[in-house]
């Protein structure tokens, strides 16, 4: 299969180049290229044409503004990356008759339900939300594609190491009163694998539901770290982004979810994991 994967220098999307080129025939992109990377500017309707294409079976599209303060902050910034691009994205890929793999997330929901399947209604609450909701909205109005939402996402990734870095620090702050069903990035490649002939939405989702303290304070317990894990929660100070509480997905549609979090964790730790992503 050939796979391009737009946003390989990425934290999620360097793990998935990773992982499908082991198997696959795959190409990545990053803004600037480099480091085995093809450079593209998803504002760019030209280049993406010309890449998509050029080459490709399935395009898993992984890249834009992810931080949810950054999107608050600067919503036109926010819709022109995540939502703008996607009309020129599905024409190209459609050309090319390829299928889009489009990488969302829970945050398309509100949290004030106890569980969210793929049923349930779009419902965000902050900027970054409701642009992954526009997105999807896109992409699910023409047939054939696929969108998977994520929960947060934790684990090491080859090129962006945002989620363990925060360990370096002395002091890491922790919502006690958020919570949601974390997935392990090394076990996000062989799930989504399973899922690439699925047309819709997917839920992709690990089987714990803890709150972000919990998980921090696991992780830095079983990484070894001396970061103190700081236990904040909404009335803590004036909130970046309205962030929704609750967020446990479960899916109807598959039985998969990721490893349970002892089980990442011993992974995470192991240095001759295959998964790890060393
Ligand atoms: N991380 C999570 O916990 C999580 C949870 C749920 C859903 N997701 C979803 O997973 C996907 C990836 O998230 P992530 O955490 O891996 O994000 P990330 O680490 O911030 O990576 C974003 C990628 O997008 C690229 N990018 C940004 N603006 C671009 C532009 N204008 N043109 C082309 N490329 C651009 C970046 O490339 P540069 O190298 O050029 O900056 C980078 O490769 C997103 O769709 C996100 O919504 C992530």
């Amino acid at each position: 299969m050939r796979i391009l994967v737009l946003g390989a220098s990425g934290f999620v999307g360097g793990a998935l180049f990773a992982q499908f080129g082991a198997r696959h025939e795959v190409v990545g992109t990053s803004r600037r290229g480099g480091s085995g990377l093809v450079p593209l500017d998803l504002a760019d309707a030209d280049a993406v044409r010309a890449l998509v294409a050029d080459y490709v079976d399935v395009v898993i599209h992984t890249a834009g503004i992810v931080d949810l303060a950054a999107a608050q902050r600067d919503p036109d910034a926010a819709f022109a990356i995540n939502v703008a691009p996607m009309a020129a994205l599905l024409d190209a890929v459609e050309d090319a008759g390829a299928k889009l793999v489009y990488l969302s997330t829970d945050n398309v929901f509100d949290g004030t339900r106890d569980t969210y399947d793929e049923t349930a209604l779009r419902t965000p609450i902050n900027v970054y939300g409701c642009t992954k909701a526009a997105a999807e909205h896109r992409v699910l109005a023409r047939a054939g594609h696929l969108v998977v939402r994520l929960p947060l996402v934790y684990g090491r990734s080859p090129r962006s190491n945002k989620f363990l870095a925060r360990f370096a620090a002395p002091a890491v702050e922790a919502r006690t009163d958020i919570v949601g069903t974390p997935l392990y990035l090394p076990s996000l490649a062989p799930l989504l694998e399973q899922l690439l002939d699925e047309t819709g939405v997917v839920h992709l989702a690990g089987p714990e539901a803890v709150s972000r303290y919990d998980l921090l304070t696991r992780v830095r317990d079983r990484l070894g770290a001396s970061a103190r894990i700081v236990p904040t929660d909404a009335d803590s100070g004036p909130p970046d982004c309205p962030r929704p509480r609750r967020l446990v997905l479960r899916s109807v549609r598959h039985p998969l979810t990721g490893p349970d979090i002892d089980t990442a964790l011993a992974d995470l730790i192991d240095p001759a994991s295959p998964l790890s992503g060393r």
